[in-house]
């Protein structure tokens, strides 16, 4: 499904972020990128996503290279994927209901569609009592949740999460991780970075980096 072959990034006036990474994601696997501060996690999400461009090397994606993707091309690729960033970018004036429905906006979904969506999306996480809440009131964990929320209401079916329980008690972190277990059990590809492997009876893989080279490469299938 995603095939990195001798990929490098720079990012302008850096070292070498990511160096000659070759991997590969097959489809509903569960994924963990691992490693340091600095180590390059979020730089291979980025990539995977293609919210960044590789500086050398070649990403395919579903018999795709991503390297020729036009412009026009990116929106109708980014609506496989749900992203949760490190730094979860919700919006505080505005209610858990409408940040979940503002990507169903975006994607021009039937209007009448849209309730419908957000609330399962929200019931998905155990919020739904809270769509007229703003974030602002949310327990960590439950901002976390609402990040899932709106990561899932256009039903992707990739998921890719940047350390999404790095801030949370151990307690609340289960209840994420659970989450994004329960959605690789429905076929969801879920590809998730953290420092350590958290506790998970799941068979997955992990991806371990180093200052930006891929260790102990799993066999590839
Ligand atoms: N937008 C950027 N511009 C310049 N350099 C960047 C940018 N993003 C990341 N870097 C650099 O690339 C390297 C890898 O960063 P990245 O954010 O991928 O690491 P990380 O493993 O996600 O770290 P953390 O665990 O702290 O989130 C770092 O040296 C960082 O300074
Ligand atoms: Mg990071």
């Amino acid at each position: 499904m995603i095939k990195f072959s001798n990929v490098y990034k720079r990012y302008p006036g850096e070292m070498d972020a990511l160096q000659d990474i070759s991997l590969e994601i097959s489809s509903g696997e569960l994924i963990f990128v691992t490693g340091p501060s600095g180590a390059g996690k979020s730089t291979l999400l980025k990539l995977i996503s293609a919210v960044e461009k590789p500086t050398s090397g070649t990403i395919i994606f579903e018999n795709q290279n991503l390297n020729y993707l036009q412009k026009n091309e990116m929106p109708f690729l980014r609506r496989k994927f749900g992203m949760i960033f490190q730094d979860h970018k919700l919006l505080f004036d505005r209610t858990c209901y409408d940040n979940v429905a503002l990507p169903l906006a975006i994607n021009e979904i039937d209007p009448s569609d849209i309730g419908r969506r957000v609330r399962a999306a929200l019931n998905k996480v155990g919020l739904l009592t809270k769509e007229r809440v703003m974030p602002m009131s949310l327990s960590g964990g439950e901002q976390q949740r609402l990040a899932i929320a709106r990561a899932i209401v256009s039903r992707p079916s990739i998921l890719i999460a940047d350390e999404p329980t790095a801030n949370l008690d151990r307690g609340y972190a289960d209840e994420i991780m659970n989450i994004f277990y329960s959605f690789q059990q429905v076929g969801v590809t879920v590809i998730i970075s953290s420092h350590e492997i958290p506790k998970t009876t799941i068979h997955y893989k992990e991806f371990h980096l180093i200052t930006g080279n891929l260790q102990n490469v799993p066999l590839l299938t």
